[in-house]
């Protein structure tokens, strides 16, 4: 109840980095863990009503992406099932060469960091003013020894939609020489629609603590016919291609997270694109020099915004938020307490300055008009007192 009481003024917009789960959510992993806890591979009723509830899940994921049931593994999130599609696409023997993008997600940028370190060679495609990636150019740096190409679908920091429909069908277009094609899904899978087979995706990662399921579950889906290698060996769960048994409480939490979602995401999103409609306009009204990044309207995921506060420290403007209740994240990653701009802002074309001033505000299906408006507010009191505060010094 405490807690309840402390969270209750809350305005929450740090829902990329992750959200509250569902309370029908909560309920149901709550019911696996006081009453279904049984483990999926025991051969005894527990065992097999674990076994029903995984499958169910199971297909609420697949349905989201027009997959079959049987082309979803389970995984510890994102940054696995990232890893696992990469990892397990360049086996021994494959081609040599990865085409992604500048502005992935560190879960993929980090280990073709460390691919290109063993040799293998790496294009990272750049993206335009607004973080759209060209499919020219990707087609362009599509060689013959092109083993995978991998291409977010959302952009996490600034909500850049890709068109992954066009370079799944373009790389189709190849054939034989079609190298595979992963997308990260994360930040739109649930919230807009995806379709494997009409984008011809080999490989989509999706996870479960975005969409209001709860931390450490995510899933890899996999074309039927796709031979990728394991990345955890062990007791053969997930037919063999992902061992270890299966964190029941996350899976169970994320079917149900889907279901919500499969109910009424086109709804929620015309809701949120006001909301972010409003945002926009209400921090460009109390500070006309923010600079926002990504695409004004067209083609940007509703629940990010992304702007940058010249002048300012995103950190100090963080706190200056988090003073009034109003939760956000810096758009630059902290390393050793010392803001690092964001390579996702430097690839706009952007500065240094500008990328250590910024903001991210996400929201999620429980964003409120009343959270957008004191979220202004709060922006307008607290650039006024860092710039009150600045002048004393
Ligand atoms: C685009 C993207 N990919 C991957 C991940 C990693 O997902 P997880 O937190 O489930 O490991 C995130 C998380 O922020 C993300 O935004």
């Amino acid at each position: 109840m405490a807690k309840a009481a402390e969270n209750a003024d809350v305005v929450y917009l740090d829902n990329s980095s992750t959200t509250r789960p569902d309370p029908r959510v909560v309920a149901a992993v709550t019911e696996v863990l006081e009453e279904d806890f049984g483990n999926p591979s025991s051969l005894h009723r527990l065992g097999a009503k674990a076994e029903r509830l995984m499958e169910n899940a199971r297909g609420s994921v697949a349905r989201l992406i027009n997959a079959d049931a049987s082309e979803i593994y389970f995984t510890s999130g994102g940054t696995e099932a990232n890893n696992w599609a990469i990892w397990g696409t360049v086996a021994p023997g494959s081609k040599r060469h990865i085409v992604s993008t500048k502005v992935e997600h560190p879960s993929v940028i980090a280990l073709l960091d460390h691919l290109h370190e063993r040799g293998f060679r790496v294009t990272l495609v750049g993206v335009d003013s607004e973080g759209r990636v060209d499919p020219d150019e990707v087609m362009d740096a599509v060689t013959e020894d092109t083993a995978l190409v991998s291409v977010m679908f959302v952009q996490n920091e600034i909500g850049t939609i890709q068109d992954c429909r066009e370079i799944g069908r373009r790389l189709m277009d190849l054939g034989k020489k079609k190298p595979r094609f992963h997308v990260d899904a994360v930040q739109g899978f649930a919230r807009l629609p995806i379709d494997v087979r009409d984008w011809g995706v080999d490989l989509l990662t999706m996870s479960a603590h975005k969409i209001h399921g709860i931390k450490g579950a995510g899933a890899l889906y996999i074309r039927k016919g796709v031979n990728i290698q394991p990345l955890v060996f062990g007791g053969g769960q997930e037919s063999g291609m992902r061992s270890g048994t299966e964190n029941m409480p996350g899976i169970v939490g994320f079917g149900e997270a889907c279901k919500i979602w499969a109910g009424d995401s086109e709804e929620v999103m015309t809701r949120l694109t006001t909301l972010r409609k409003r945002l926009v306009t209400g921090i460009k009204s109390v500070f006309p020099e923010a600079v926002l990044h990504g695409p004004v309207e067209e083609g940007v995921a509703p629940h990010i915004v992304h702007f940058s506060f010249p002048g300012f420290k995103g950190e100090s403007i963080l706190h200056a938020l988090e003073a009034r209740n109003v939760f956000v994240s810096t758009g630059s990653a902290c390393s050793s307490h010392k803001a690092k701009p964001s390579p996702v802002v430097l690839a706009l074309g952007r500065s240094e300055d500008e990328a250590l001033s910024s903001i991210r505000f996400s929201m999620s299906r429980y964003t409120t008009e009343e959270d957008i408006d004191r979220a202004i507010q709060a922006v307008d009191e607290s650039l006024k007192e860092l710039a009150a505060w600045r002048k004393k010094r």
